[in-house]
């Protein structure tokens, strides 16, 4: 064919697929409205809590993107626009494939094994980032765009499609993206349950002045790019974010954000994202600036930790090859970070290859931590009452294929909302209340 007939045929079939390919239509009036396509209601904000007041910030609020290459965002125009405003890291990684262990890593310090995005309740001897918040009266919430309700811990949730009204149903919300609902330290606590919220509740939380000093915002699946692209995220961010950085409830000087993905997309090459600092904590003198440093999801930890001087979780939180604390904390506080480059850079774009409570093909119990290790915030490693101590990594037995005995791990539960080996769980207690 000619080299006309060519280039209608190729508009043609661009055409078609930016036909197909949804578009960006907001879910409400704005981040500062509440909105009828977020299901659940507001009924009352979070008490404004005095602040705590950090090293380098006072608040801290992570956003998580999915499943795009770091390159793939670093050619984008929003993100472009955004980098100049903050500090790119050009050496950040995610810790593993797929999504949900990322997430749970971010908040446990571990993804213990886990490589899929199964239903988990992680028992409650198992710490979070939330026991060594709270141990400071560090306020906190996380903040999921689609969740029905207060405190779900629904496995995902289908609801009227906003972007096409005339299609099925569409699931916006899914738990794999809602770390706290896969952690019984705090799901089985009703004041640490309450604070999983939706975008209801950030818009009345913002309203008050009442958003807390530890964030996290889980746009929902076509927000984030899981079902979309970077484009798609890109409008996103310019409705939500854009207007949210000149808020000053959200962002003041002492705030800091992260923009992050929880995974890249191309898995045959390491698990490089693209994460941008954000927020009025960043000195003038750096925005606009790249940051060469080795970080991974762990900083997200570890930063938190050396800016309100906390304790750790004794996990990968205060392995000093995975956790740097980002430079523009650590210069502040005289924190060392390690030098990681080159092949020094661990490989984490595997899978299901490490073993560990959440693996059912390589399944050994939950340990406890190390109760000896020291993470960047210098305090002591967090201690649940109902740890068994004396269970350590060394006297863990060698692992065992669940799997081929026809078994699940004892953390797995089923979709549809049963327990394990069929059992069903005590009825979920819905709260939405603050
Ligand atoms: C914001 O707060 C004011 C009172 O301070 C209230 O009148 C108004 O309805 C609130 N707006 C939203 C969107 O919650
Ligand atoms: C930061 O904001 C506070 C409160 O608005 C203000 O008092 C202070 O001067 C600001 N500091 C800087 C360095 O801009
Ligand atoms: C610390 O992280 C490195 C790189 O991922 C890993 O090789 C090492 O085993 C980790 N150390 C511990 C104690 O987990
Ligand atoms: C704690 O773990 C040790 C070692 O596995 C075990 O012998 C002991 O019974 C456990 N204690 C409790 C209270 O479960
Ligand atoms: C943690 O709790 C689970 C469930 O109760 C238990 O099986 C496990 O032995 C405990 N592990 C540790 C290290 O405390
Ligand atoms: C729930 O799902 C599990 C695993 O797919 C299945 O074995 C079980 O029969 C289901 N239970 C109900 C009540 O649907
Ligand atoms: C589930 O069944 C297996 C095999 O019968 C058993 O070893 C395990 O303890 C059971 N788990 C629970 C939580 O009941
Ligand atoms: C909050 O609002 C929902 C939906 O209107 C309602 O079902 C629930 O009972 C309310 N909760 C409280 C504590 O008022």
């Amino acid at each position: 064919m000619g080299p006309q007939t060519f280039a209608v045929l190729c508009a043609l079939i661009s055409l078609i697929f930016a036909a197909q390919a949804p578009q960006f239509a907001p879910p409400g009036p704005g981040p500062a409205s509440p909105s009828s396509n977020y299901v659940g209601v507001n009924n009352c904000t979070l008490p404004n809590t005095p602040k705590i007041v950090g090293k380098v910030f006072d608040r801290f609020t992570q956003i998580w993107l999915e499943n795009t290459d770091f390159e793939v965002a670093n050619t984008t125009p929003t993100f472009q626009n955004l980098a100049t405003q903050g500090i790119l890291l050009s050496s950040y990684y995610a810790v593993t494939h797929p999504s949900e262990p990322n997430y749970v890593a971010s908040l446990g310090g571990d993804f213990f094994g886990m490589g899929d995005d199964n239903l988990y309740n992680i028992p409650a001897n198992i710490s979070t980032a939330i026991d060594l918040l709270e141990a400071k009266d560090i306020s906190w919430a996380s903040y999921q765009e689609n969740l029905p309700t207060d405190g779900s811990v629904l496995f995902s949730f289908t609801q009227p499609n906003y972007l096409d009204t005339s299609a099925p149903p569409y699931t916006y919300y899914v738990r794999k993206h809602n770390p706290h609902a896969i952690f019984n330290s705090v799901v089985n606590v009703e004041s640490r349950r309450s604070k999983i919220r939706n975008f209801n509740d950030f818009a009345a939380d913002l309203n008050a002045s009442a958003i807390p000093q530890w964030n996290f915002v889980t746009p929902n699946l076509v927000n984030d790019g899981h079902d979309t692209d970077i484009d798609f995220a890109a409008a996103w961010l310019e409705y939500w974010l854009v207007p949210m950085l000149a808020n000053s409830n959200f962002n003041d000087n002492r705030t800091l954000i992260v923009l992050t993905f929880d995974e890249n997309e191309n898995q045959r090459v390491n698990n490089r994202v693209f994460t941008l600092l954000l927020g009025g904590a960043i000195p003038q003198n750096l925005r606009g600036t790249v940051d060469d440093t080795y970080y991974s999801h762990y900083s997200l930890l570890s930063t938190v930790q050396a800016n309100w001087g906390l304790g750790s979780l004794g996990r990968q939180d205060t392995n000093k090859t995975m956790s740097n604390v980002f430079s523009f904390v650590a210069d502040v506080i005289g924190y060392q970070n390690q030098v990681v480059t080159g092949s020094a850079i661990p490989i984490t774009s595997a899978s299901g290859k490490n073993s560990g409570p959440l693996n059912s093909k390589l399944y050994v119990p939950f340990a406890s931590p190390n109760l000896n290790a020291v993470g960047a915030g210098g305090g002591p490693v967090f201690v649940s009452p109902t740890l068994n101590t004396s269970v350590t990594p060394d006297t863990l037995p060698p692992p065992v294929n669940l799997a081929a005995l026809g078994q699940q791990v004892p953390s797995a539960g089923y979709a549809n909302g049963t327990g394990p080996n069929g059992s069903v769980p005590p009825p979920v207690t819905v709260v939405d209340s603050c």
